[in-house]
């Protein structure tokens, strides 16, 4: 107990102060759409918001004409090193049911805050919009802060596949780094 103790005192005084500074930056983001009829990527891009700050930019135009209330979202993590790429994480989410109850899946929650900040997809299902934006999405300071809770800092690359209806309808591959 007291030696658990003392570890934690440790790993406290010296991750803190270095997790208060820690930073993610996006180095490169791409989408497609992996069926065109369903939905056309018009814009993908990182922008600077402000020094060392990259913004991710997304602008998706639905092509379904019916309201989408079936979502299923597929999040795989690599970490890169110079040998090979390990892979961390692979799970699959029922979208709609995640927006309802988004705490309970903490490896999305993570970066619930961040995204809801900046997207009109901020609400539960079902999604009418025609068109879905991200704006100079950034990871906030939660977002780094739980990342970094469980991984280690490093080269990112996060593959999101986003389905409707059962069918996957996009693709994005984010790539970052920690420091
Ligand atoms: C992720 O898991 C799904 C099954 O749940 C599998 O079909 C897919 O190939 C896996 N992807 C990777 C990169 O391991
Ligand atoms: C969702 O985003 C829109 C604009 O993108 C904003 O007007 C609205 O207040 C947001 N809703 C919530 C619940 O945050």
């Amino acid at each position: 107990m007291k030696y658990l103790a003392i570890i934690n005192l440790v790993l406290t005084v010296v991750l803190y102060p270095g997790l208060q500074g820690a930073h993610f930056r996006f180095t490169n983001f791409q989408c497609s759409s992996m069926d065109t009829q369903f939905v056309e990527v018009k814009k993908c891009f990182l922008k600077m918001v402000r020094r060392n700050v990259v913004g991710m930019n997304l602008h998706l135009a639905i092509k379904y004409d019916q309201p989408i209330n079936k979502v299923q979202i597929n999040l795989i993590i690599f970490r890169k090193s110079n040998v090979y790429r390990q892979f961390l994480v692979n799970h699959t989410i029922d979208f709609c049911y995640y927006m309802r109850r988004p705490e309970k899946y903490p490896i999305f929650f993570m970066f619930h805050e961040s995204l809801m900040d900046a997207t009109n997809a901020n609400h539960t299902c079902p999604y009418t919009e025609k068109d879905i934006y991200v704006r100079q999405m950034t990871f906030n300071d939660r977002t780094v802060r739980d990342l970094l809770s469980f991984l280690p800092e490093g080269e990112y690359k996060l593959v999101v596949f986003v389905g409707a209806f059962g069918v996957w309808r996009l693709q994005f591959n984010i790539y970052g780094r920690s420091d």
